[in-house]
């Protein structure tokens, strides 16, 4: 029996890709780098399956040409980049890979915190840079971690993996969330509060949140005027739910004390204003680029792909 044909966008990790060939005919090789738009195109309007990422955007147009594509399996949690009621009317099936992330994603979550806090790229640089003349006792001051308080604004998942990790700090955690979330354990005590109360007691805002059109410049001006002068920002979670220009700001102007950013709104791009800033660290959405991870998200798309073909129950689906 012929193998069914899969498209997918950019080259995942070694075991994923051997298992994709040995289960699908691919349509063409993937590289690491972004499909450009014709072929992401030709891809989807080929195959009866497609794994993508989170760079390619999926509109209703391109959707509604695609005849023979039954799944789109979306690798990663968040699914903001295909238009899901597209996907719905033409009987296409999403599916996300939620959990197999979680975790990666709340440690960087806490690396961006503890580097941001502790200036840690501003020491790797000066050492790095044989800038370094020996110990100061003012030199690099930073901010205490320990014993202040976690402000999470979206307490899915991810938000609760990071508060978790809170209790190795001894800090009492906020949440802005619309449910209320059990406390993980006797010695762990989150707090729910209103947006504008998290931001005014955090030490930290740190945001998990999907970007949704509600959630869309979520935080902004007004937001960082309400938090506290001193406060470091995080977000691992999308770009577009901060307005960057007014974080920028923000960061300029002192109405903040840091930030530690993973996403941006219109990646690969930043604005140009949060290069250079000594206290803000910035990486390339590596949220969940560990080899572990990776791997699981990989497979966690080819069994959805596999469950959607062969007409089993699929369990990640999001449309
Ligand atoms: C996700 O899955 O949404 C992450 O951003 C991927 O790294």
């Amino acid at each position: 029996m012929p193998l069914p044909t899969l498209y997918v966008s950019r080259l995942l990790t070694d075991p994923v890709m051997t298992a994709i060939r040995t289960r699908f005919t691919l349509l063409s090789e993937p590289t690491p780098q972004a499909p450009s738009h014709d072929s992401l195109i030709d891809g989807l309007r080929e195959a009866e399956a497609a794994i993508v990422t989170l760079t390619e955007t999926i509109t209703g147009d391109v959707l509604r040409t695609c005849r023979r594509l039954k799944v789109l399996a979306n690798h990663a949690v968040g699914f903001n980049n295909i238009d899901l009621a597209a996907a719905k009317a033409a009987g296409i099936v999403v599916t996300n890979t939620p959990d197999v992330l979680t975790e990666a994603t709340a440690d960087l979550t806490w690396a961006l915190l503890l580097a941001v806090a502790r200036r840690v790229t501003e020491g790797h640089r000066l050492v790095q840079d044989d800038r370094w003349t020996g110990w100061e006792p003012t030199q690099l001051l930073g901010a205490d971690v320990a014993g202040r308080t976690l402000g999470i604004v979206g307490m899915g998942r991810i938000g609760q993996a990071v508060a978790r990790r809170a209790a190795g700090f001894a800090m009492p955690v906020l949440y802005a969330s619309r449910h209320e979330v059990p406390f993980p354990s006797a010695t762990q005590a989150w707090t729910r509060a209103s947006l504008d109360e998290l931001l005014d007691r955090s030490d930290f805002v740190s945001l998990h949140v999907p970007l949704t059109p509600d959630t869309h410049h979520l935080i902004g001006r007004t937001a960082f005027e309400a938090m506290r002068q001193t406060a470091i920002f995080l977000n691992t979670s999308r770009g577009p739910v901060v307005d960057e220009a007014a974080l920028a700001e923000a960061l300029q102007h002192g109405l903040i004390a840091g930030a530690g950013l993973d996403v941006y709104e219109q990646e690969p791009r930043i604005h140009p204003s949060l290069l250079g800033l000594p206290q803000v660290v910035t990486l390339p959405h590596l949220g969940s680029a560990t080899q572990a991870t990776r791997d699981r998200m990989g497979f966690m798309c080819v069994d959805n792909v596999s469950a959607v073909l062969e007409g089993r129950p699929v369990a990640h689906r999001v449309a």
